[in-house]
């Protein structure tokens, strides 16, 4: 019986197998520097985890959510996206006991019933963060920091970080407000889907996919118009400090982001290669979400993060060939008899602890299958142990790139490739 994967999932094995560990790796080095930890929540939740907080009325819910009743008959979800799932383990195990801002960290597989194309699966896994409990524009300006330096980090160019604020509750309602007297007169020329927000969540309107290029949108009043002195004063510092870390953003006042969670500044990182099936998507996203605590009748706990998609991620640093990255040097161990083996064997631990990846035969006593085995990895060295070597106690070396070989006493090795 053939049986096949189902649309938009990906089979993760061998050379991609090979770049999700390296942006997995460059991810987690670059944010548990800044002391945040690693959480996992659980695949399967609850419906409502969802519904109300990411909003109904967003496509995620709306229209993309993995459903299903349990044999309990339990409405389920497969987790479309990882903050509400983890605000609602903050809540239910009362983390907001413990004193000062929480952070943390996750590497998550989420689902989305989304039409299948480049860099958009039904499957896909965020690498995201989530800093709560700390309302300050410093915090939300390392937080994206963290993620340029994510990009840094892989050796990622155009990558444009788009920024935006949506202000407080205040200023949201009185903006939702001019939305909508700006809209009445106009919804027949507006599709469906922004009639219907109209009513709902006029906000939603403003990234409308069919009506974006609409005069009706482009001429739309601005939420800028509507900030107080003190979301214009928070902006501002945010803004400030990024100068200040040399992060480069563009202010956009056009993203309002598809979740309805946000409140005050909203960001997104937007992929920019006009030759690339990827061109223009957006590799990331996050923002501040102050209210949803209070969603799971938790305490108040003025929140932000960001989400990665992880195989977007990996899209771009293929399309680079993986040139910009540093990977950890491979060494391959070759050993020409059985009484060899062990010493071989001993010798790639060595090596290990000092942070190189080592691989070896287990089979073979000669070189030919051996050397078939480097032409297949490629590694930056060879180590060979023979019969002579062993008489000697010393190691042959050879170094792929510049083709240099030589002998090595077997207690210099070490100390060798340390450097
Ligand atoms: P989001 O913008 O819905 O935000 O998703 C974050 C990232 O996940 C996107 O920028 C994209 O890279 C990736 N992504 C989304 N859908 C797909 C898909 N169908 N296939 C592949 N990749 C995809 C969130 O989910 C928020 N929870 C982010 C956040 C964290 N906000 C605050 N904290």
């Amino acid at each position: 019986m053939k049986i096949t994967k189902l649309k938009g999932v990906i089979d993760y094995y061998g050379e991609y197998a090979n770049y999700f560990k390296i942006v997995e790796k460059a991810c987690k080095k670059v944010v548990e520097a800044y002391n945040y930890k690693e959480i996992i929540t659980p695949v399967i939740e609850p419906a409502e985890v969802f519904l109300r907080t990411v909003g109904d009325e967003s496509d995620i819910v709306g229209k993309e959510m993995y459903l299903f009743k349990d044999r309990g008959d339990r409405q389920i979800a497969l987790k479309p996206e990882t903050t509400a799932s983890v605000m609602r383990m903050y809540v239910e195990n009362k983390l907001y006991t413990e004193p000062g801002l929480k952070k943390y960290y996750y590497l998550s597989p989420n689902f989305r019933y989304d039409r299948p194309q480049a860099g958009r699966y039904r499957q896909f896994y965020q690498f995201g963060i989530e800093a709560l409990g700390v309302e300050s524009p410093y915090l939300d300006a390392e937080v994206i920091q963290m993620a340029y330096q994510i990009f840094n980090e892989l050796g990622l160019k155009n990558i444009k970080i788009n920024i935006n604020t949506l202000g407080s509750d205040e200023t949201r309602k009185n903006y939702t407000k001019a939305l909508k007297e700006y809209f009445s007169d106009k919804l027949d020329s507006l599709c469906d889907d922004c009639k219907r927000r109209f009513n709902t969540n006029p906000l939603r309107m403003l990234d409308c996919k069919k009506d974006q290029d609409t005069d009706i949108l482009k001429n739309v009043v601005k939420i800028q118009d509507y900030l107080s002195k003190e979301d214009d004063e928070y902006f501002a510092k945010l803004l400030k400090t990024l100068d200040e870390l040399n992060v480069p953003y563009v202010v956009n006042a056009k993203i309002v982001r598809g979740l309805d969670y946000y409140t005050n500044d909203i960001f997104e990182f937007i992929y920019e290669n006009e030759n690339s099936p990827l061109n223009n998507l957006a590799i990331g996203g996050g923002g501040r979400y102050n209210n949803l605590a209070k969603e799971f009748d938790g305490p108040d706990t003025p929140s932000i993060g960001f989400g990665m998609g992880m195989e977007r991620l990996i899209g771009v640093l293929m399309e680079l060939d993986g040139k910009t990255f540093k990977k950890e040097p491979l060494v391959v161990v070759i050993s020409l008899s059985e009484e060899a083996k062990p010493k071989a064997i001993k010798i790639a631990n060595e090596l290990r602890e000092i942070g190189y990846v080592v691989d070896l035969d287990y089979l073979n006593n000669n070189l030919k299958p051996q050397f078939k085995l480097c032409d297949r990895l490629n590694p930056d060295f060879i180590v060979i142990i023979g019969e002579d070597e062993i008489k000697n106690n010393t190691l042959k070396i050879k170094n792929t790139k510049t083709q240099d070989q030589f002998d090595l006493k077997v207690e210099e090795l070490k100390e060798y490739f340390k450097k």
